[in-house]
């Protein structure tokens, strides 16, 4: 047995007998003796064999990177002058007396200490041993954390885990489904739930009041480094509530625990509708710790001749907006250009620029490719507009509504990177009043949450005009990341055949789908409304990583493949018979 981690070794051990388990994580030969780093899951401790003790020293001597070895030994201080200040157990070291090597090690195909710049996939094809770095280590035990401080504030609260399938209908959120083939219907296929959504509803008719899970949920979607396919959300529902209710119950268990967890203080939370969101950031997820707002300008360049601004003007799905950049004047040509690129990638054909050199001067103050096609009068209107100073520049962007919020809500947040502007480092807020649907590219109309989500009108409203109808949804966003989201829902069945038929589900289609929905709300099904969280995300920003696959023990990389087992793999053809499956010649080809 052990006595101690490694990493929990100080000087109130000075003269006990210790016995440690560890890695090795490094071994230096100094003039006749030899000095271990023994890692393990709490630290690091320094083991110091001399050649006295014979056999322990010959065993020293033999020992690698990596070796699991078990040490015997006492604890003393480290001479003066070798004390290591950076280390929790850096007064003391073991005098190693009995040294037993557990198990060798291969040479690792990465240096675990000092840790460089290996590829991603080389990482996550050893992740047994990128999960030993203490930095990933630290990570994991962060949300265990996490996850242990979510349930004690909801069991608190009288919520109650309960479990939902994982083979089950599909559950619309509007991603792609995982399927499974059915050995026992052949030609029928379970679906890996997009979320426990239709699941947790049901509970609720069931009487269970308060629930939550930490639940696996499967999107077969384009990857970021904020998406994985297999991701976890803290999944909540709750009876008999309004959305104050429940956004407070919310709000009040993430200041909690980030306060408790990171010693954050977070001051309420600001409720941004949907439209102001659009309207300042261009994003329904703004990161408020950026000083920067879009103005919109449509109405003073409609009139101009440069119809690279006024055709959007004029176009109602078109938008022109302005976002001044305080000070920025400096950003050199090649910046512009490079700016140029970055929202091109979101589909803007362009970005026109205002440099505000001397403002005194009126349009002549002012450096810019566009002024001359905007004239000075309009020029000068949208400088007072913006309130714009010497030394800013302004940037434009004229087209769809869609593109320029995409294209100028990307470039606020870079240059806000780029600029070092951020004005604090946590900006939480919650964005509320969405719009029920929106145009899909066929000019039909889609959820913008899910289905079920309750419109903040009666069904006729809705019926008359669904384009404007908003929704008593609500998103939880912090620094610019969408945390969470939820609603309340719909509990009255003609409610929710309105919104399927919006949507163009047809009775028939929704019987299939939906009839165990349907059902149940016929059957007293209370009031009711709740939110997920995902917890990859908030861990990924309580832990400040660059992605949540630093977060998730075995994630999978950007083309949905966990490197670790080569999974998705080729099965044999006896099982594919069994399912009933053939593959195309064609599709394995392609692949
Ligand atoms: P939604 O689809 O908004 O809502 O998901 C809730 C939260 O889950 C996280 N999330 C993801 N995290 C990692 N990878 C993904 N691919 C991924 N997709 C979503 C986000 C998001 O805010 N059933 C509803 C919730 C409800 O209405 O109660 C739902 O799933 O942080
Ligand atoms: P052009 O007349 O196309 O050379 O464009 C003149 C200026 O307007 C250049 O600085 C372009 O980068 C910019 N520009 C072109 N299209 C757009 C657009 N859709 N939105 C904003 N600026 C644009």
């Amino acid at each position: 047995m052990r006595s101690h981690y490694c990493g929990a070794i100080n000087e109130s051990h000075i003269d006990q007998e210790v016995t440690l388990y560890g890695w090795v994580h490094r071994r230096r030969d100094h003039g006749g003796v030899i000095f271990l780093d023994l890692r393990d899951r709490e630290g690091m401790a320094q083991v110091v064999v001399d050649p006295d003790t014979e056999e322990a020293f010959a065993k020293a001597e033999s020992v690698r990177s990596e070796f699991v070895i078990a040490i015997k030994g006492r604890i003393r201080r480290r001479p003066e002058g070798t004390i290591n200040k950076d280390m929790p157990t850096g007064a003391v070291e073991v005098l190693g007396k009995e040294l037993t090597i557990l198990n060798a090690s291969a040479t690792p195909p990465f240096q675990l200490d000092g840790y460089v710049d290996v590829g991603e996939d080389t990482r996550l094809k050893n992740r047994f041993l990128d999960l030993r770095r203490p930095e990933m280590l630290n990570k994991l035990r962060f949300r265990s954390k996490v996850t242990s401080y979510i349930r004690n504030f909801l069991d608190g609260q009288d919520f109650m885990d309960v479990e939902t399938p994982i083979l089950t209908r599909a559950t619309p959120e509007g991603a792609r489904d995982y399927l499974v083939p059915s050995r026992t219907q052949p030609g029928n296929f379970f679906a890996l739930p997009q979320s426990p959504q239709l699941f947790k509803q049901m509970l609720m008719v069931s009487g269970v009041d308060r629930y939550y899970q930490i639940a696996k949920c499967f999107r077969d979607e384009d990857l970021r480094a904020d998406r994985q396919p297999e991701f976890t959300q803290v999944d909540i529902e709750c009876s008999f509530v309004d959305e104050n209710t429940l956004m407070n119950i919310m709000e009040q268990m993430v200041r909690e625990m980030f306060h408790d967890l990171l010693n954050v203080e977070f001051s309420s939370f600001p409720r941004i509708p949907y439209s102001e969101a659009m309207a300042k950031y261009g994003s329904d997820k703004p990161d408020l710790r950026i000083p920067l707002e879009f103005t919109d300008v449509a109405d003073l360049v409609a009139p101009v001749d440069f119809k690279v601004f006024a055709g959007p003007a004029k176009d109602p799905k078109g938008r022109v907006v302005a976002l001044r950049v305080p000070g920025g004047a400096g950003i050199s040509r090649k910046q512009i250009d490079d700016y140029t690129k970055f929202v091109g990638i979101y589909g803007a054909k362009g970005l026109a620029w205002i440099k505000v050199n001397e403002l005194e001067k009126g349009a002549e103050g002012l450096q810019s490719p566009i002024v001359k096609f905007l004239g000075d009068d309009v020029a000068m209107q949208i400088m007072s507009r913006l309130g714009a100073q010497n030394g800013d520049i302004v940037f434009f962007g004229a087209d769809k509504a869609k593109i320029v919020n995409e294209a100028i809500g990307a470039l606020r947040v870079k240059l806000g990177e780029d600029l070092d502007m951020f004005t604090c480092k946590w900006a939480p807020c919650w964005v509320v009043d969405f719009p029920m649907f929106e145009e899909t590219s066929d000019g039909g109309l889609t959820a913008i949450h899910h289905p079920f989500t309750s419109p903040a009108c009666t069904p006729e409203e809705l019926k008359a005009s669904p384009e404007s109808a908003l929704s008593q949804a609500y998103d939880m966003v912090l620094n610019g990341t969408e945390l969470g989201g939820g609603s309340i829902r719909i509990h009255d069945g003609e409610m929710q055949k309105t919104v399927f038929g919006i949507l163009g589900i047809d009775d028939a289609e929704a019987q299939e789908k939906f009839g165990f929905l349907l059902d149940a709300l016929k059957y007293g099904c209370p009031p009711h409304g709740g939110l997920a969280f995902g917890l990859d995300r908030l861990v990924m920003l309580m832990t400040d990583s660059q992605s949540i696959r630093e977060v998730i023990a075995f994630p999978k990389n950007q083309s949905a493949t966990c490197m670790l087992t080569q999974a998705p793999g080729e099965v044999d053809s006896k099982q594919l018979r069994e399912l009933n499956i053939n593959i195309r010649k064609s599709a394995k080809e392609e692949s």
